[in-house]
């Protein structure tokens, strides 16, 4: 099932978060550097979309309303259950419902789970921002278009 997020799901989010880090503390270098409180302020001032298996959440989109276009924010899939799909599927429902807009992300340049991702699901480079990250390292800037 797929439903908007809201501010009482933060402790699912904050816990994806706290959860992906341990299993892959490479993933703060690659400026996933997200708090309680920035997760909060994208759910305050931005929207999302959660796949759920019954009341656990596995994969979400935050994203913000940019003019005609959207902006994703941030998405994850949980740890423990990457790699089965979940993101196309969250992906293609978010696509489904915003079939109107364009929509428009960045990505560390070696964040190549996340890369690998976006080309599969139909992204497209359209820009790159160098030295964009704390290591030096440019971000991607990639669209959608439907
Ligand atoms: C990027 C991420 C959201 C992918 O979610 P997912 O649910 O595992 O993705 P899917 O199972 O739908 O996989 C879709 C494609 O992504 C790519 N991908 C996913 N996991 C990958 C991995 N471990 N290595 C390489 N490519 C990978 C593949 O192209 C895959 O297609 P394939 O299965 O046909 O090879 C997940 O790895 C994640 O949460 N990463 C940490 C947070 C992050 O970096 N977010 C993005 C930047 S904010």
């Amino acid at each position: 099932m797929t439903r908007t997020l809201r501010v009482f799901d933060i402790d699912q989010l904050v816990q994806i978060v706290i959860d992906l880090k341990k299993a892959d503390p490479n993933l703060e270098d690659l400026g996933f550097s997200w708090s309680r409180e920035s997760l909060m302020n994208e759910l305050k001032v931005g929207c999302g979309l959660g796949l759920w298996k019954g009341n656990d959440l596995v994969a979400f989109i935050l994203y913000r309303k940019a003019g005609e276009a959207l902006e994703i924010t941030l998405l994850c899939t949980r740890a423990g259950s990457q790699k089965r799909g979940a993101m196309t599927e969250l992906f293609g429902k978010f696509c489904e419902i915003n079939l109107d807009k364009d929509i428009w992300l960045d990505v560390h340049e070696k964040n190549h789970k996340a890369l690998n991702l976006y080309k599969k699901i139909g992204f497209k480079q359209n820009g790159r921002r160098p030295r964009y990250y704390k290591d030096g390292s440019a971000a991607i800037l990639m669209i959608y278009q439907h």
